[in-house]
């Protein structure tokens, strides 16, 4: 390991994109491997923005004492439109010569691995650690800040349902996940919704009414209705006055938890995952890897390229033409497809569960 060190004498860490739970700990690890490396360890503050500013500070390893516990990203983190210009990307170019970075470790989602990919291409080492509570990266099973976030819902659905039982009502609640219904999804059954609506998963709504009447009928109080925030705009409140409309003995109220799910000290997985995460990041860059994206899959940390991680999203969100898929190698479209493939078969298993809890 010391031979190949020579290469690697400093590296930068980043957060980008919408901050998560856990990022710190992701930093932490990400700074102290590095240390336990001989290597430096400079912090880029405001994600790209910060590598385009110059706005860069060093990491020493009791910098980073204390952070574990702590939400939000010591670094800050922004969601920076000028780094995908040629001129912010010269920029950020010309701030990693200045600070002799070797390496960069970038932690966010898509958009951040983006960004890596870019800085991968231009000769500076770059891999990605996934960081967002939507836990919406399709390559990897698990992202930094999804655990904490669902938590979140869970603490603040089970009060809303405390109140809802005494005053016999329904609560629609919406919840964070703009592109992935993952957090309505798990933390939906995690809470005993009666109703759950995911852009994934058809959503019937007269049958989600008719539910609620017949519970009623078999003397059930309260009723808790999550709608993922990727269902559209104003489609929680909509579907409050429909359900006020239909049942109109019943009280129903609409919440929106909206950032107070980005925040709050992270769960024990977040920690351990980031930390993880993290020591494998460095372990990559020393190992004179770039371009790769650390992911979880069948619970084991892996590594995958960038490019096929962000390829396989698009394709998941189909954001990819046909043709586009087609221009892709063989073996990658096959790995592709069976992948998707379960993973929507995992989303629909889950989606039947909640339904069999909800009557
Ligand atoms: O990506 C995480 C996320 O919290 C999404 O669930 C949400 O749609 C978005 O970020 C909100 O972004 P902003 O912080 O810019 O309002």
């Amino acid at each position: 390991m010391d031979e190949i060190n020579k290469k690697i004498r400093r590296i930068g860490v980043l957060t980008s994109g919408g901050d998560a739970p856990g990022m710190n700990a992701a930093v932490r690890a990400v700074t102290r491997m590095a240390i336990s490396n001989g290597i430096r360890v400079m912090g880029i503050l405001k994600g790209y923005r910060g590598l385009i500013d110059g706005e860069i500070v060093e990491y020493d390893a009791r910098a980073v004492s204390n952070i574990l516990t702590l939400g939000g990203t010591v670094l800050y983190s922004d969601r920076c439109d000028e780094f995908k210009t040629e001129k912010g990307m010269k920029k950020a170019c010309r701030t990693c010569q200045k600070y002799e970075i070797d390496g960069i470790v970038a932690i966010g989602g898509d958009g951040t691995f983006r960004g890596a990919t870019d800085l991968s291409r231009r000769g500076i080492p770059t891999i990605g650690i996934p960081g967002t509570i939507d836990n919406d990266i399709t390559a990897t099973e698990y992202s930094i800040g999804f655990d904490t976030a669902m938590n979140t819902v869970v603490a603040m659905v089970d009060r809303l349902r405390d109140t809802s039982e005494s005053h016999a009502r329904c609560s629609v609640v919406e919840v964070m996940g703009r592109d992935a219904g993952h957090i309505a999804l798990q933390g939906g059954i995690a809470v005993g919704a009666t109703g759950i609506a995911i852009k994934e998963m058809p959503f019937d709504e007269d049958e989600c009414i008719n539910r609620i009447i017949h519970a009623r009928m078999n003397r059930k109080r309260n009723f808790i209705i999550i709608v993922s925030e990727g269902m559209g705009t104003n489609y929680a409140e909509n579907f409050t006055a429909k359900i006020s409309r239909q049942i109109p003995d019943m009280e129903t109220r609409f919440a929106r938890l909206a950032h107070v799910q980005r925040g709050g000290s992270p769960t024990l997985r977040d920690r351990l995952v980031a930390t993880v995460m993290g020591n494998r990041a460095v372990e990559l860059l020393i190992e004179g890897k770039k371009n790769l994206v650390v992911c979880m899959q069948n619970s084991k940390v892996v590594d995958l390229d960038i490019e096929y991680a962000l390829n396989l999203d698009k394709r998941y969100k189909n954001k990819m033409t046909d043709e586009q898929f087609a221009a892709l190698s063989e073996s990658d479209q096959k790995s592709m497809t069976k992948f998707i493939k379960q993973k929507k078969a995992e989303i629909a298993e889950f989606y039947q569960i909640s339904k069999r809890m909800s009557i």
